[in-house]
């Protein structure tokens, strides 16, 4: 994820830790479990991560437990609701996939304004002095 993100990204400890509750759900949930393909994507958007977990689907059904408070696990679903912006589950012909969104605020602002950066590349050619 540090790869993929950068180690001073903003939203990288939050998306480490939900991707490891996806992808360790779809290891031990989904018909994945028995060394079938588990496919991650992740996208930096403009303001957002947009991750998707992808596998085999199977009869279990990803749904968060309401009721956690005594139980040993069933935390998982619940971070995700909690942390991201927006999540969801859809079956199609690649599987079943589990995404979810966080969002995040970027440091520089240059980035997310590339008008700024070709103002700036005009301005630095030599016919812009004149
Ligand atoms: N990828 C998945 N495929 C099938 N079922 C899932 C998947 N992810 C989650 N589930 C179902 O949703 C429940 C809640 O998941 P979670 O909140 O991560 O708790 P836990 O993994 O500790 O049971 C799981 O117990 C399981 O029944
Ligand atoms: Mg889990």
């Amino acid at each position: 994820m540090k790869q993929k993100l950068g180690a001073n990204h903003p939203a990288l400890d939050d998306v480490t830790l939900l991707v490891s509750e996806l992808v360790t759900n779809a290891l031990i949930h989904s018909n994945s479990r028995n060394g079938g393909r588990i496919t991650l994507a992740i996208a930096d958007c403009h303001d957002r991560i947009h991750v998707d977990v992808v596998d085999a689907g199977g009869e279990n059904i990803p749904q968060v437990c309401e009721d956690i408070m005594f139980a040993e696990g069933g935390r998982g679903l619940m971070l995700v609701k909690l942390m991201s912006c927006a999540w969801n589950v859809y079956e199609d012909s690649a599987g079943r996939t589990v995404w979810f969104q966080v969002k995040y605020t970027r440091e520089d602002s240059d980035l997310s304004c590339p008008r700024k950066w070709a103002h700036r590349e005009a301005a630095s050619r030599p016919e812009a002095a004149h």
